[in-house]
């Protein structure tokens, strides 16, 4: 087998599973898991009548580059979000089955091996972007993200030498674990230093329609490139997915898009990888992109959630205030989050998952996950509420 396979660290969940096996939690009190990143929220209706009234498409082969009219609403999509000037649905857009398989796939195709290749990934993270890279046969290059840099990495501190051997940048924008935004202002930064250290920036914005303030959606890399009339969007790909936006995890659906110098190479690999997605679904992301009132109603929702919880915690835990995304990411008191999940765990029957399972030694040697969890408000906000009531009487047990 592949040797590669074992530099692959253990997935978050499963560390966070041993942690939890040994105990007990109190038999009168339900399980609340704030841990999965899997949206409870009702799925948008439109997309699942989308997919019953295509289901006989089942019978045909899809294409890797999809449908025309998916590809023509995604550029659409982009178009009007994020205030491009066009992307041109042939060459600057791919649809792929969610952004998971994506960042994996095109950090595969985009790797240069014949010589050192590292990638840059913000630290913590999600894990997909390290493991990526380590089959690829790169090198993970982890840039810290805590409250001194507003949870989003410092990129002027990286140095010539280091960003030598830089292939590509992951962004997560809206960050999981932090909820932290990229600026505009910092994407033109990033931007400028990708043209003088020869890099891609790789932006995950799965998280970028759910977001606090209705009036400031946060900002995307294409928006950056269209502001600096990059219209060729030249080493700047976008990952965006419905699995968030739409409470449509189990669709699979996503796109990426960008510059077609690189979608190219990345189309091909795909046709080889055959993972084209198929036909009904199809039918059902057309259905998703072009419909905005479910995204504004699931933003409402989350918004409600956020602040009643916020209102139960920020008494006794302190946290940044996320401008979107749905995680809360407080620092625990007395700052061991693997005791505290355990506790929260046998004491309250909440799971929660520790920050330093997301994040690796850094720049100082220090995890800077360590001391914080990471809760997932994706349940209903009557469980929500109360599993956060349930951590505020732990936290006030001390
Ligand atoms: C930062 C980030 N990127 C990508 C994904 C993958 O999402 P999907 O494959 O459902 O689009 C997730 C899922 O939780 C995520 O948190």
């Amino acid at each position: 087998m592949n040797a590669d396979l074992n530099a692959l660290h253990p997935y978050p969940f499963e560390k966070l599973a041993a942690l939890k096996a040994s105990l007990t939690p109190p038999a009168g009190l339900t399980h609340i898991p704030l841990t999965i990143g899997e949206p409870q929220h009702a799925p948008y209706q439109g997309a699942l009548d989308a997919l019953i009234a295509h289901q006989l498409e089942m019978a045909r082969y899809p294409a890797t580059n999809g449908l025309p009219a998916l590809r023509d609403t995604i550029a659409a999509w982009a178009t009007q979000r994020f205030g491009l000037a066009g992307l041109d649905a042939e060459r600057q857009v791919l649809p792929v089955n969610g952004t998971r398989e994506a960042i994996f796939a095109f950090v595969q195709a985009a790797l240069d091996r014949t010589r050192p290749a590292s990638v840059a990934v913000p630290n913590p993270f999600y894990q997909i972007y390290e493991g990526a890279t380590l089959l690829a046969g790169g090198e993970p290059l982890y840039l810290d993200c805590t409250a001194e840099n507003g949870f989003r990495p410092d990129f002027s501190a990286v140095s010539a030498d280091t960003w030598r051997d830089v292939q590509i940048v992951f962004i997560c924008s809206p960050g999981n674990p932090t909820g932290a935004v990229t600026p505009l202002a910092e994407f033109k930064q990033l931007i400028a230093l990708a043209d003088e250290h020869d890099f891609i920036i790789a932006s995950d914005e799965c998280y970028s329609e759910l977001y606090l303030d209705e009036n400031t959606p946060p900002p995307g890399l294409l928006q950056a490139c269209a502001e600096l009339g990059r219209d060729d969007y030249r080493r700047c790909v976008v990952f965006h997915s419905l699995s968030k936006r739409s409470n449509l995890p189990g669709l699979r659906s996503g796109f990426v898009a960008g510059d077609a110098d690189l979608l190219a190479p990345f189309k091909r690999y795909r046709t080889y990888h055959g993972c084209a997605m198929s036909l009904p679904l199809q039918h059902a992301s057309i259905a998703a992109w072009q419909d905005e009132a479910h995204v504004r109603a699931n933003r409402d929702a989350y918004r409600e959630k956020f602040s009643a919880v916020t209102d139960v915690l920020a008494p006794v835990m302190d946290f940044p205030t996320p401008e979107a995304s749905f995680y809360l990411w407080p620092a625990v008191p007395g700052g061991d989050d693997i005791a505290f999940t355990q506790r929260l765990f046998s004491e309250q029957h909440v799971s929660v998952l520790p920050g330093s399972l997301m994040g690796r030694p850094g720049q100082n040697g220090l995890n800077p996950g360590a001391g914080r969890l990471r809760l997932a408000l994706v349940a209903e906000l009557e469980p929500t509420l109360e599993a956060a009531k349930r951590l505020r009487q732990l936290v006030e047990r001390g």
